[in-house]
């Protein structure tokens, strides 16, 4: 099933280079299953023509404030209403400036007035670079922001007009990201969380080392769904080859020491603390600052053990609320206990591994005080998001939204 099935957007795409993303992001849109019609401003038009919006949607496209084609009769009033979500992908500078002045002279910028309060507005802007840095517009966005309104973007970056600089309309994913983000539950509002991901991994000389199969999707797919709830986040991250989801903000390590620096560097003001990582348990004592030949190496290892980053936040005593992770290959039920209960965990989840690591689903169950709850199996991010209800239910002051 689609991350946006049932829901209506109205698109809004005005007069810039980017209309062009504008197609690529209906299509995005109805790959998830959500109902899109289209609104074009005259210049929008200009760049790109409804009869691809119609065909990439698959409903009428929409250009006209005298359009009689809506039930009572008033197109700017109606499309608002019926709308889950009105996005505006890409805004020009002049669109931005008509919403921020609340003008309602075409269409679009009548039913962006005319929406019911509460109703989502997203606007990405997209405009050459001294445009976007022009203090009127600057004004405008800070004002849009003030009203409610989500901006997304814009990115730095190459323009169509050959400068490179601020002013590139946010790409289709993200902002299918972000909408999809609007309408899950804010049950994080206001928390901060601080969550590692990923492996560790540990060199043995400067092209070699000890690592392990963690892919890193879990803790991604948590921290996604930590901030779709509202939490700001934190994500420490091993060696994956991941997009950071958006609105986290992540901080790359490689070595488990390097983890441990980087988490407990950041803990004040954490509420929630979540230890995904496959941390490695042991290092090479000494690695070599050369590249260890083959001939005449040593055939033996010598190792040190990695610490335990998690029991030591958990030991302190103004630790976060703090989440572990168990992955084993047998008697999970007794050793992810038995884990939770040596680290002193208010909640640990256990995971096989045969089921788990590294692939795309997973067969999760939690452990707390009282006792053992089984998680519903599904995709990494339906279980993230379940994962995310059961924490956030569990967290002092309980969840919020
Ligand atoms: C070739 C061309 C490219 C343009 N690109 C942009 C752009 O990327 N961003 C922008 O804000 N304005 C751009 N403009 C200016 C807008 O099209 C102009 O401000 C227009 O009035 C916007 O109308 P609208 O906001 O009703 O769609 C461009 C104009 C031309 C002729």
């Amino acid at each position: 099933m689609g991350e946006l099935t049932g829901k209506r957007i109205v698109l809004g795409v005005t007069g810039g280079v980017a209309a062009y993303k504008a197609a690529e992001l209906v299509r995005a849109l109805v790959r998830e299953q959500a109902a899109v019609e289209v609104v074009l401003t005259a210049t929008g038009a200009r760049f790109v023509s409804a009869a691809t919006f119609q065909a990439l949607s698959g409903n009428p496209v929409w250009l006209d404030l005298w359009d009689d084609r809506a039930s009572g009769g008033m197109a700017h009033i109606e499309l608002g209403r019926r709308a889950d979500a009105i996005v505006v992908a890409p805004a020009s500078a002049d669109f931005l400036a008509k919403l921020a002045c609340g003008l309602a002279d075409d269409l679009l910028s009548t039913l962006c007035l005319a929406r019911p309060a509460g109703r989502v507005l997203m606007v990405a802007p997209a405009m050459n670079r001294e445009m976007w840095d022009n203090p009127a517009t600057r004004r405008n966005a800070a004002r849009l922001r003030e009203d409610g309104v989500a901006l997304l973007g814009p990115a730095d970056g190459e323009q169509a007009c050959g400068e490179t600089g601020p002013g590139r309309m946010a790409e289709p994913g993200e902002l299918i990201e972000a909408l999809i983000a609007t309408f899950q539950p804010r049950r994080l509002a206001g928390r901060r969380l601080l969550i590692t991901a990923g492996p560790t991994f540990e060199p043995i000389d400067p092209v070699r080392g000890l690592t392990n199969l963690s892919s890193g999707r879990m803790g991604y797919a948590l921290a996604r769904a930590a901030a779709e709830a509202g939490a700001a986040v934190t994500l420490v991250s091993g060696p994956v080859s991941l997009a950071t989801p958006g609105g986290v903000e992540r901080v790359d390590v490689l070595t488990a020491l390097q983890m441990r620096e980087a988490v407990l560097s950041r803990l004040a003001d954490i509420d929630l603390f979540i230890a995904v990582a496959a941390v490695c348990d042991f290092r090479a004592a000494e690695p070599s600052v050369a590249k260890v030949k083959k001939e005449g190496a040593s055939l033996s290892l010598p190792l040190a053990r990695n610490p335990d980053i998690l029991a030591e936040v958990a030991a302190r005593p103004d630790a976060p609320f703090c989440v572990g992770f168990a992955a084993e290959t047998e008697r999970l039920e007794e050793q992810a206990e038995a884990k939770r209960r040596a680290k002193g965990l208010p909640l640990l989840v256990g995971n096989l591994v045969q089921e788990g690591m590294g692939g795309e689903n997973s067969r999760l169950v939690l452990f707390d005080d009282g006792g053992m709850h089984p998680i519903a199996p599904g995709s990494k991010r339906e279980i993230a998001r379940r994962l995310i209800g059961e924490i956030a239910a569990r967290l002092p002051g309980g969840a919020h939204g």
